[in-house]
C-alpha cells in the first residue's frame, strides 16, 4: 500500500515537466512565474542602491494594496515632497510606465538628475497660483503627501488637490502621527489637527443616513465636493488613504433584496412594499 502511494506522489510531482512539453510557461519554477504579476514595492525598496528614501516598515503593505492596480497602467503620480527624489525612482521601477511629478519647497531638488519619466517642480505645495501654472491641465492616479506633515498644509494640500484626483484614483498620506504634536500644529482632538480632519470624513461617507438637519446646513463646498466622491478612507498606524469614487454620487445607495423565502422573519412583503426585491 505505502509503496502504491509513493509511486502515485513521484508520479504527481512529474507532472508539470511532462505537461512543460505542451506549456513551456511550466518549465519556470510557480514562485517564478507569480514574480512577474505581484511585485512588492518592500522588494524594490530594499534593493535600491540609487538616491535615499527612507519609510516605515508597516508603509510597504499599505503601498501594495493601494497601488498595485495602477502597475503598468500609464500612472500619473503626484510626490509632495521629494527631498532627494529617492521615492521617486522607487515608485518609477514600481508602477512601471507610470508618469512622476514631483513637488518640493527646497530649490536644490532642480538639481537632481533623475530618470526622463520623473518630472521636478520647486514651489510650495500649497500656492495655488504654482499650482494653476504648473498643473491646470494634469490629473493624477495616485497622491502621495510626504511634504512638511504640518497639519494646516496637509488640510490645505487634500483641498486643493482631491478635485485633481481623477476618477478611481487613491490619495494617500504619509507620516500622520505628527498630527498627535505641537510642533506640527496638532495634539490628540485638537480642532486643527489634520487627523481630525480626516476623522470627520465618517460623517460625510454617512451623508444620506444623517437625519440631524444641521449637519448637512453646516456642510461647506470643499465638504460636499469631498462627500460626493468619497469612495473610501482607511486609517493606518501613521497612514491615511483615500480613495476617490468612478463617478460623483448623487443618491443613496440602493438596497436589494434576493431569495424568495422568508420562513423565520416576514420580510419579502415590507420589501416589495419599498420596492427592493428584486423579483
Ligand atoms: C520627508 S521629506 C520627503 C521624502 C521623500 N518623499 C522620500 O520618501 O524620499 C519632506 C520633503 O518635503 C519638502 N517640503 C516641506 N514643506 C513643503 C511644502 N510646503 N511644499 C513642498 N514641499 C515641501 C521638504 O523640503 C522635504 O524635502
Amino acid at each position: 500500500m505505502i509503496k502504491y502511494f509513493k509511486k502515485i506522489l513521484k508520479r504527481s510531482a512529474q507532472l508539470p515537466k511532462r505537461l512543460s512539453i505542451f506549456f513551456p510557461i511550466l518549465k519556470k519554477p510557480y514562485h517564478s512565474i507569480l514574480d512577474e504579476r505581484i511585485i512588492s514595492i518592500r522588494d524594490i525598496f530594499y534593493q535600491h542602491e540609487q538616491n535615499v528614501s527612507d519609510k516605515w516598515v508597516n508603509y510597504f503593505d499599505i503601498y501594495d494594496e493601494c497601488f498595485n492596480r495602477h502597475i503598468g497602467n500609464n500612472s500619473n503620480v503626484l510626490e509632495i515632497g521629494v527631498q532627494n527624489g529617492g521615492f521617486l525612482q522607487i515608485l518609477s521601477k514600481y508602477l512601471k510606465n507610470a508618469t512622476l511629478y514631483g513637488v518640493d519647497i527646497d530649490p536644490k531638488v532642480l538639481n537632481l538628475n533623475l530618470e526622463s519619466n520623473i518630472h521636478i517642480y520647486n514651489f510650495d505645495i500649497t500656492d495655488e497660483h504654482a499650482i494653476k501654472q504648473h498643473f491646470k491641465n494634469i490629473e493624477f492616479n495616485i497622491i502621495i503627501d510626504d511634504g512638511s506633515h504640518i497639519c494646516s498644509d496637509i488640510i490645505q494640500t487634500f483641498k486643493l488637490f482631491f478635485s485633481k484626483l481623477k476618477p478611481g484614483g487613491v490619495f494617500l498620506i504619509e507620516d500622520l502621527h505628527t498630527s498627535y504634536w505641537q510642533s506640527h500644529g496638532g495634539s490628540y482632538l485638537g480642532a486643527e489637527s489634520a487627523i481630525e480632519f480626516f476623522k470627520k470624513f465618517a460623517d460625510l461617507l454617512n451623508f444620506y443616513h444623517i437625519r440631524e438637519q444641521h449637519f448637512e446646513k453646516n456642510l461647506s463646498s470643499d465638504d460636499r465636493y469631498i462627500f460626493q466622491w468619497l469612495r473610501s478612507i482607511y486609517f493606518y498606524d501613521s497612514v491615511v488613504v483615500i480613495h476617490k469614487l468612478q463617478k460623483p454620487r448623487k443618491t443613496p445607495y440602493a438596497r436589494i433584496m434576493v431569495g424568495k423565502m422568508d420562513p423565520v422573519v416576514p420580510v419579502i412583503n415590507l420589501a416589495k412594499q419599498e420596492g427592493w426585491y428584486q423579483y
